[in-house]
């Protein structure tokens, strides 16, 4: 099944390392992060499960909720922690779902067969707080996600839902944005009073609203 940005992410009952779940219900008003990775065991994945804990109050911060996925069962994953743990500094601190039925990979397309018959790819899916999705994207087996990216990706996701600006190439926090062509100037004038610059009628910049710039 494709998901495209903007519809609603299927839902889905699984069971995790923190008991079984219901997709929607598990995610409530949150937003969250739906990935997979290939396999368990194997290096790349290990770092990146590190990587995703080490990172989990950043993710708690934004009220983002976080869960990964393969399909293996739920007693590899638990095994598996340990050894995340002590090559990595930090052990899985959100759930993983244990898919080995394929059911949640085969409902989100993440078993890509031209790469693998087997174990899925490295998808990410970003889903809003209406549960639509905000983004996706797909990386191979071999080649570690950057986390940071997806965190900054959703800074970017929350100021746009907050304020109707937009983000330009290599933005980060702090930085300069773009008010969406969607907002007239007369509606900026009430939203961004401390004005913005017309670089072109289509492009206006504003400072990054929540800053003391
Ligand atoms: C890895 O995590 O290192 C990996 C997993 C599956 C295939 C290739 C690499």
């Amino acid at each position: 099944m494709t998901i495209r940005i903007g519809d609603v992410v299927p839902d889905f009952e699984a069971q995790t390392t923190e008991g079984p779940i219901h997709f929607h219900e598990w995610l409530g008003t949150s937003w969250g992060v739906l990935f997979s990775h290939p396999r368990n065991f194997t290096p790349v994945c290990t770092t990146e499960l590190g990587q995703v804990a080490r990172l989990k109050p950043e993710f708690d911060r934004r009220n983002v909720k976080v869960i990964g996925l393969s399909v293996d069962p739920l007693d590899a994953h638990a095994k598996w922690a340990d050894d995340i743990a002590e090559t990595q500094g930090y052990a899985p601190n959100f759930p993983l779902i244990a898919d080995p039925e394929r059911k949640v990979s085969d409902l989100y397309d993440m078993i890509h067969p031209n790469a693998s018959d087997t174990f899925t790819v490295r998808s990410v899916f970003v889903v809003g707080p209406d549960k639509k999705l905000k983004l996706s994207l797909t990386y191979p087996a071999s080649t570690g996600r950057n986390f940071d990216e997806i965190l900054r990706v959703i800074d970017s996701l929350q100021l746009t839902a907050q304020h109707q600006v937009a983000t330009p190439a290599n933005w980060t926090q702090g930085g300069d944005v773009i008010i969406v062509p969607s907002v007239s100037d007369e509606a900026a004038k009430e939203k961004f009073p401390g004005g913005w610059t017309t670089l072109k009628p289509y492009l206006r910049v504003v400072p990054q609203p929540g800053t003391n710039k």
